[in-house]
């Protein structure tokens, strides 16, 4: 395929009634991992849950493989291929590993994938999830998005409070996953590890992009990036996220 595998244009989003995004336009390339980044509060999950369903979508268009899918309900857009890692980590934790796996199992799915990328998760696979760690608890969440053989991945701050040696196995992982022919859009507070990994970077400030271009333009350039989050007026506000 040579054109995008999805593209949004003109996307608009409400929460409730309020309108939280305004006019993004966005493409993820196939076999690639294009990255959002934004400040606390930017609507970055509002935009993930618009492109899943999950919110409503006010106006523009939505395009899976260059099919329309911004009518379609929730578990149509599984259906055709998009998989999301929300971004609260909640797992079955009375339920094992595979049986957590299995819930998620839609059709011919099955569970390859999902051990082969994290063999932590088929090693425990007979475990109570509600005993794996904060890290393999991730990782359970990101083999369920796995197993109905998705084209296409949202992961939304997949390392929010877990220590940076396990953010770097799991960041290891999301690459990984373009060789599994799956293609990544990802949201992530650690904006220079989702920069190493991404190819196309936008960043998100009040609803709005305000930067839409490769990932090599932001690597390492913390001034930049700190304008991208907050604008020229804000300096001085809200630096921790852009440290890590
Ligand atoms: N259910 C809701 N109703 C009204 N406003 C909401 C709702 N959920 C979120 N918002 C608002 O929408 C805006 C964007 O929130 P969103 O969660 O999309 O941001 P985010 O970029 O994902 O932030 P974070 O980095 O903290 O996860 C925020 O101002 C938030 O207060
Ligand atoms: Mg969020």
């Amino acid at each position: 395929m040579s054109g995008p595998l999805l593209a949004l244009d003109g996307v608009s989003i409400n929460r409730g009634e309020v309108p939280i995004v305004h006019d993004v336009t966005l493409a993820v390339r196939p076999g690639t991992i294009t990255v959002v980044l934004g400040a606390n509060g930017a609507g970055k999950t509002t935009l993930m849950d618009g492109i899943a369903g999950l919110a409503q979508v006010t106006s523009g268009t939505i395009q899976l493989g260059q099919a329309p899918i911004g009518k379609l309900p929730t578990y149509k857009r599984a259906q055709a291929g998009l998989g999301y890692v929300e971004q609260a980590r909640t797992v079955f934790r009375s339920l094992t590993v595979e049986q957590n796996l299995n819930v998620s199992k839609a059709g011919d799915g099955d569970l390859g994938m999902a051990y082969g990328l994290f063999p932590e998760l088929e090693k425990r696979r007979n475990l109570q999830a509600g005993h794996l760690s904060g890290g393999e608890q991730q990782m359970l969440v990101i083999g369920r998005a796995l197993v109905s053989s998705p084209k296409l991945v949202m992961i939304d701050e997949m390392s929010l409070g877990l220590a940076p040696v396990i953010v770097r196995r799991l960041m290891n992982a999301v690459a990984d996953l373009l060789q599994f022919g799956i293609s990544v859009l990802l949201i992530e507070q650690f904006a220079n590890l989702a920069l190493d990994v991404g190819t196309h970077a936008y960043v998100l400030r009040k609803g709005r992009v305000v930067f839409d271009g490769p990932c090599t333009e932001l690597r390492g350039d913390a001034d930049r990036l700190h304008e991208c989050y907050f604008g020229s007026v804000d300096a001085g506000a809200g630096e921790e996220g852009l440290a890590r």
